[in-house]
């Protein structure tokens, strides 16, 4: 008899963006007259730059030759993508081999994906709120209890990353082995500083914790001497692994091409204490269950790093951070209470006091057709906060904050 994995039962609603997108077409076939702006999931909208096309094509023609043709590349990328991430981390400050790489097809898969060379008894930390994809996954393995009426499930440990902290998570009370840590972060827009991510190391140094850090949006920093990888703080690399994207940065969210770096010195026990090293166990994860990114799209992640690819990348992001500002100060203007929108596209928002999130984001579709997400999908801490994106086209923000500045001002 095939039995299911229940603890896929504990799971709370769907997954966020889907429930989002469900809700969004509901309103929208019963209204079909009615133009929506949508500035929910953080999805990309702008072109590719001309020459990181220009690379994919390239890469496709040679693929059309006897004599240039590619299989099977390396599980782990090839080396012209490995050498291109491992010089652009020099240029920022932190040291990072070629074969400390493993080229994924997601930051979200790798986020999720993480995890499995971890003991199912370990104890868990996440920020709360947080990208749910952390805690999903989690569940999905085993490593919780049941949800709490707060949707909080018991075994993980939160810790509340709200505006009565700066959005700078704290350290936990008790025993914690893993922790998810992402700067800048999705969804507050926070970033953690160089003294904050410090604390962090040596604290996991001092309890064997292992920090997963999400890095996906660290091209959207634009305040100097703030941190872009967590390998810029000494004795990081001994506790800690990075996740890292094309898709934010350079507008691979279709495209599909993202890394993680994982340094030979980072280590945990095995049952019998001794110290094993994390590198070999997702080597041997990521060689058997991926087979690699096509050799086009690498090609085009290479072009990121370019002269002219990585001019382009910023040219859009330098789109996206204007929009972050637009919104950010016109939601001011509008009387709501605001952070983020400096170094990270997302702004994250105060509901008036007299709604829930939901209800929030129910009344701003129906009133201001303006999609955004409610901020108790990342947690309870989530609750009274709400998410708009800068990803969109000018026109569009522009008027989504006029909407909200008549229709539904604080
Ligand atoms: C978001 O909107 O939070 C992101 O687009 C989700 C993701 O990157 O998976």
């Amino acid at each position: 008899m095939a039995k299911i994995n229940t603890h896929y039962q504990k799971l709370q609603a769907g997954y966020l963006f889907p429930e989002i997108g469900k809700r969004v077409r509901a309103y929208a076939a019963a209204h079909p007259a009615t133009r929506i702006i949508r500035l929910g999931i953080g999805d990309v909208v702008l072109p590719l730059p001309a020459p990181i096309v220009d690379a994919i094509k390239t890469a496709a023609d040679e693929m059309a030759r006897k004599e240039t043709f590619r299989g099977y590349g390396p599980e782990q990328g090839y080396e012209f993508l490995l050498d291109a991430i491992a010089a652009n981390y020099r240029s920022q400050g932190a040291q990072v081999s070629p074969d400390e790489i493993f080229v994924s097809d997601g930051a979200k898969c790798d986020t999720a994906n993480m995890q499995e060379i971890f003991s199912l008894d370990s104890v868990v930390a996440v920020t709360d709120p947080v990208y749910p994809v952390y805690v999903d996954t989690n569940v999905m393995a085993g490593r919780t209890g049941p949800a709490d009426s707060d949707g909080r499930y018991q075994r993980l440990v939160y810790l509340p990353t709200t505006a009565a902290n700066d959005f700078d998570p704290p350290l936990p009370d008790g025993r914690a082995d893993l922790v998810y840590l992402c700067s800048p972060n999705n969804p507050t827009g926070a970033v953690m500083s160089r003294a904050s991510l410090a604390r962090w190391v040596a604290w996991a140094k001092q309890h064997e914790a292992i920090i997963l850090f999400d890095a996906a949006y660290e091209a959207f920093v634009r305040e100097p001497g703030l941190p872009r990888s967590i390998f810029e703080i000494p004795g990081a690399r001994e506790v800690a692994l990075e996740f890292r994207s094309f898709s934010k940065t350079a507008g691979f969210t279709g495209t599909r091409c993202a890394f993680t770096v994982i340094p030979k010195e980072l280590k945990a026990r095995d049952d019998s204490g001794a110290w094993v090293a994390l590198h070999g166990l997702w080597n041997r994860r990521h060689t058997t269950k991926f087979n690699g990114v096509s050799y086009p799209i690498q090609r085009a992640a290479a072009a990121v790093f370019s002269p002219e690819g990585a001019a382009g990348a910023h040219a859009n992001i330098d789109y996206t951070m204007e929009n972050a500002r637009l919104i950010r100060e016109g939601l001011a203007r509008a009387g709501y209470r605001v952070f983020g929108g400096v170094n990270a596209p997302y702004i994250w928002m105060q509901v008036p006091a007299s709604m829930t999130s939901w209800q929030y984001f129910d009344r701003l579709l129906a009133e201001a057709n303006v999609v955004g997400t409610p901020g108790s999908g990342f947690g309870s801490c989530g609750e009274g906060y709400f998410r708009l994106s800068a990803f969109g086209f000018r026109e569009n923000v522009e008027e989504a904050v006029e909407r909200i500045r008549t229709k539904l001002p604080a």
